[in-house]
């Protein structure tokens, strides 16, 4: 299991433990977590699971891929740190990821 954090545009914090290889995106909707909705279900295809990776993680989540920066042009007030999160599969790596949602779905 590995630890996810997710930080609502409010500040309300959710710790969520998530199996690893599954998305940041699954364990949001899992939980309940307010503000992605992830219409496409994870295809890669809606930007509604759009969230800002912590400054500290984003080395270790990695770039993300053309088919992903693409979609992202459809996310509403991008940041250099903004990611799909149905394409950051959790690793044990990632235990502590922290990311915070954008006000747009709160
Ligand atoms: S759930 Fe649709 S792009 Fe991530």
């Amino acid at each position: 299991m590995t630890k996810l954090i997710y930080i609502a545009f409010d500040g309300t914090r959710f710790e969520i433990d998530a199996q690893d290889g599954s998305t940041v995106m699954e364990n949001a909707v899992k939980n309940a977590v307010p503000g992605i909705e992830a219409e496409c279900g994870g295809a890669c295809a809606c930007a509604t699971c759009h969230v800002y990776v912590d400054e500290e993680w984003v080395e270790k989540t990695g770039s993300p891929e053309a088919m992903e920066e693409d979609m992202l042009d459809f996310a509403s007030d991008l940041r250099p740190n903004s990611r799909l999160s149905c394409q950051i599969r959790v690793t044990p790596e990632l235990d502590g990821l922290t990311v915070h949602l954008p006000e747009s779905q709160g």
